[in-house]
């Protein structure tokens, strides 16, 4: 992490690569667990377990269902298992480079009521080093306020730190929370609340098989005028000045198949003012997107999910639905 840190944002990038995943031997006797089964018992009952949302109008294929799993194995996996690339201990001043530039300010702006969400917070080093008792620290500089916001902390898999723990003691779970065994789609809005400000990096947008109810589901957690900050590698960039040679991750095409850029769609939202800041220099194309919210009445064009293969992030195709 050390090293990291020290690398330019374009260098940096380098880590959050994509690694094929290797099917470790646990998976194999998962999959050979399953195999005992008739398959489309073992289908369902994989599906359930994974609570991942099956391709929509067709039947889970093997494969798909494979690669859930193996995608469920890089959110289990711990210490010397867990795939390079897959990064969970980012810092607030990772986000401060990662996230587009209004997301310093508006943390610094929140209040001692208002409330922040990070959306696949990992070991939510964030929200820690926000909450730091050292106000010295490199990290403050980005959201520093006497002032502190309620936090939220929202993993699939529980990575809480020794920190963490410490300083969730100190301040109440009511200021410094962190949820998880679940992704954001089996929360309510009622046990969820509202939030003046959402995070997410490298966190559920990059890693959910349902963009557009992803996307749907964390604007209404929104106040009305509060802002959702996020990121996106490897897509089709909103000023077109995407690397020659680009692997695309994330891919989204309309109905006849044609690419659209995940800003153009987004811009389609009702509700919401979107602005996107394309990175074409950094290693990986990455997109970044501020959305303010500025009604209730969230309407987010559907995608349908047509592929997904895990990874860190995992590779995506959507379609948009006519
Ligand atoms: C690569 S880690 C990033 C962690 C952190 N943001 C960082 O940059 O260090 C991905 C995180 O997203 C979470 N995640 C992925 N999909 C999610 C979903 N649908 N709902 C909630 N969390 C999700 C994972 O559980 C994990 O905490």
């Amino acid at each position: 992490m050390k090293i990291r840190s020290q690398l330019a944002p374009y260098q940096r990038e380098v880590f959050q690569r994509e690694e094929r995943v290797v099917v470790m031997r646990s998976i194999q006797s998962m999959m050979k667990k399953i195999k005992l089964f008739r398959l489309p018992v073992a289908i369902a009952i994989a599906a359930q377990t994974l609570c991942l949302s099956a391709p929509s109008a067709q039947e889970p294929t093997a494969r798909a269902n494979e690669e859930m799993i193996k995608q469920e194995k890089i959110y289990g996996s711990r210490g010397a298992e867990v795939p390079k690339g897959y990064v969970t201990d980012r810092g607030l001043s990772d986000y401060a480079e990662i996230l587009p530039a209004g997301f310093c300010p508006a943390l610094a702006k929140l209040g001692g009521s208002d409330r922040w969400l990070d959306i696949g917070a990992g070991e939510g080093q964030a929200m820690l080093d926000y909450y730091a008792l050292d106000d010295d620290t490199a990290s403050q500089k980005c959201g520093r306020s006497i002032v502190k916001a309620r936090a939220v902390a929202l993993s699939i898999e529980d990575r809480r730190t020794e920190k963490w723990r410490q300083l969730a003691e100190i301040f109440g779970d009511d200021r410094l929370r962190y949820l998880s065994g679940r992704r954001l789609k089996q929360y309510s809005g009622e046990e969820l609340g509202k939030f003046q400000l959402i995070t997410d990096v490298y966190g559920g947008f990059s890693y959910t098989d349902d963009l557009s109810g992803f996307v749907e589901r964390t604007l209404r957690l929104l106040e009305t005028g509060g802002v959702f900050y996020t990121m996106v590698q490897n897509v089709h960039l909103e000023n077109a000045k995407d690397k020659p040679g680009t692997t695309y991750q994330t891919l989204l095409v309309d109905a006849g198949g044609r690419d659209v850029n995940v800003c153009s769609w987004m811009k389609r939202i009702g509700c919401v003012n979107v602005g996107c800041d394309s990175k074409g220099n950094w290693e990986a194309p990455t997109e970044l997107i501020e959305v303010r919210k500025v009604c209730g009445d969230i309407a987010v064009p559907h995608l349908k999910m047509v592929k997904y293969d895990a990874g860190n992030p995992p590779w995506r195709r959507f379609q948009l639905e006519p």
